[in-house]
């Protein structure tokens, strides 16, 4: 089951303070990714994450698998300009947050948490109730994000995964209950 609304223009920002978020016409667009989506979510995915990025195949078959809740931010022009992707557990209640970013240029104006907040409007939508992610220790803007949204890191050790992907690549395990729908 998918919540509502499936696609809403991010125009939130420009109610509140009275001026565009962005210079010209185009306003972004927070909708579930499309299949034509692929290249240009593995455009973005790249230039955010370079080495670390996903492969195309791995791209192409986690859309496969989790596309209704890939989210992207379209800015209208043929480009993308953040996603968030959460992965669903068929056996349990749980969610991983597997991949959230926004585009250099655009960051700073709630587009992360606008991603965030809608991801886990859907999880909840579908009964979901425990996310989880990992985060690199060092990333703050990331983890400040994620703790304003109420993601506590998961003991023991502080949420500490040391080697997590492998040797000196340390991570940050972050949790959230969602409470269930009335
Ligand atoms: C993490 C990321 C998605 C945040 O996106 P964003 O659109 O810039 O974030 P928002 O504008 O929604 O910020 C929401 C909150 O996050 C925190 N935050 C975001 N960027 C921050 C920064 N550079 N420094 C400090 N806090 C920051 C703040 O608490 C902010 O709230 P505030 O604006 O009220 O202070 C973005 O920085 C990004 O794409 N980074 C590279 C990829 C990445 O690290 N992804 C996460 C992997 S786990």
């Amino acid at each position: 089951m998918t919540a509502e609304p499936l696609e809403h223009a991010l125009d939130r920002h420009e109610h509140l303070t009275g001026t565009a978020p962005f210079p010209g016409p185009r306003r972004l667009v927070l909708r579930t990714a499309r299949e034509s989506d692929l290249p240009e979510l593995q455009r973005l995915d790249t230039e955010v994450f370079q080495e670390v990025a996903y492969p195309a195949f791995l791209l192409r078959q986690l859309y496969d698998v989790y596309a209704e809740h890939l989210l992207v931010l379209d800015d209208g022009g043929g480009r993308l300009r953040g996603y968030v992707l959460a992965a669903t557990t068929a056996l349990s209640r749980d969610s991983w947050i597997l991949g959230l970013c926004v585009a250099e240029d655009r960051r700073r104006h709630g587009l992360g948490r606008e991603l965030m907040l809608e991801v886990l409007a859907r999880l909840r939508h579908c009964g979901i109730e425990r996310v989880r992610l990992t985060v690199e220790p060092a990333n703050r803007a990331a983890i400040l994000l994620y703790r304003s949204l109420g993601f506590r890191p998961e003991q023991p050790d502080a949420g500490l995964r040391r080697d997590y992907f492998g040797p000196g690549e340390d991570r940050q395990v972050m949790c959230l209950a969602l409470p269930r729908l009335p």
